[in-house]
């Protein structure tokens, strides 16, 4: 696929896609979120990718939302559409990828673009990042999940203010909410994000996809996590990276995973 609206950049077993719309501020319009889909799908099955990190091009935004002007006219069954597939197509692959997925928040993350950063493993913003969901101001509320994912994130009284309010919040707030893992500045952001994938790609990747997934069940409604947890446990023990880490331990040297 060639792409129009992201840009692929590889650091080792990192790769880096940038959501390139500058003078839309990276808003997420249909083909953009066509080719994230068909960028991150190729990523999770490349051997040579060990995590991903989500960024946007520029200083001003990540992602300033969901591309306003396409969805202007829309009716009731087009919106439905467009939220359910954006939801599946982006944003659960992302919260289910067996992978980590870091999002590099380096400016304005707003609707769309809060959920899709609320979707990825992580999140890391530089410290003049603001984020919201303006949603209601437009009249209408979060269709990309961020009434869940928020809500999960940060508990009922914090996303609640947050939707309702519409306004955005800095960095350092984000952050004592527990929105985001770490505030950095601007010139660190991409080298915290790849300093974290880095650590986790010395891991099992097998392991890796194992924890996300037992982790993922804790807020998935009919999934008893505790008996996801030791399905995933057990089944570690069948795998030849079990062996690996176990022989290296025993043996007092670095683990090899394939
Ligand atoms: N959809 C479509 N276009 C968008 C956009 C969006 N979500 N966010 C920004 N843009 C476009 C603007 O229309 C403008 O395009 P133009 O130069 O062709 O007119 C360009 O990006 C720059 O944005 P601008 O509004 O001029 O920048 P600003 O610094 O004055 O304001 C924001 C920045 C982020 C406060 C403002 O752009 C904004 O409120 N954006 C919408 C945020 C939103 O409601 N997102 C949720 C959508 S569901």
């Amino acid at each position: 696929m060639v792409y129009e609206n992201i840009l692929e950049e590889r650091d080792q077993s990192i790769l880096i896609i940038s959501i390139n719309r500058e003078n839309k501020l990276n808003a997420l319009n249909k083909k953009t979120l066509s080719e994230l889909h068909f960028a991150i799908s190729k990523a999770l099955e490349e051997e040579q990718v060990a995590g991903i990190i989500l960024t946007g091009s520029g200083n001003r935004a990540f992602v300033a939302g969901a591309d306003i002007s396409e969805f202007a006219d829309f009716n009731v069954f087009e919106a439905k559409e467009l939220a359910q597939e954006g939801q599946s197509e982006v944003f659960d692959l992302i919260e289910n990828a067996n992978k980590p997925i870091i999002a590099a928040i380096n400016g304005f993350a707003l609707g769309g673009g809060l959920e899709l950063a609320l979707a990825c493993h992580m999140r890391v913003a530089s410290d003049n990042a603001k984020m919201g969901l303006p949603e209601v101001s437009l009249g209408l509320i979060p269709g990309y999940g961020g009434t869940q994912r928020l809500t999960q994130l940060i508990g009922k009284g914090r996303a609640l203010e947050i939707i309702l309010t519409a306004d955005m919040i800095d960095a350092k707030k984000a952050y004592l909410y527990g929105l985001v893992n770490h505030v950095v500045v601007p010139e660190e952001l991409l080298i915290k994000a790849k300093s974290i994938l880095s650590t986790i790609s010395r891991r099992s990747p097998r392991a890796v996809a194992a924890a996300i997934r037992a982790v993922n069940a804790f807020d998935k409604k009919g999934e008893d996590g505790f008996k996801i947890e030791i399905k995933e446990f057990s089944e570690c023990f069948g795998s030849a990276d079990f062996k690996e880490g176990v022989s290296a331990f025993l043996e007092k040297r670095e683990p090899n995973f394939r």
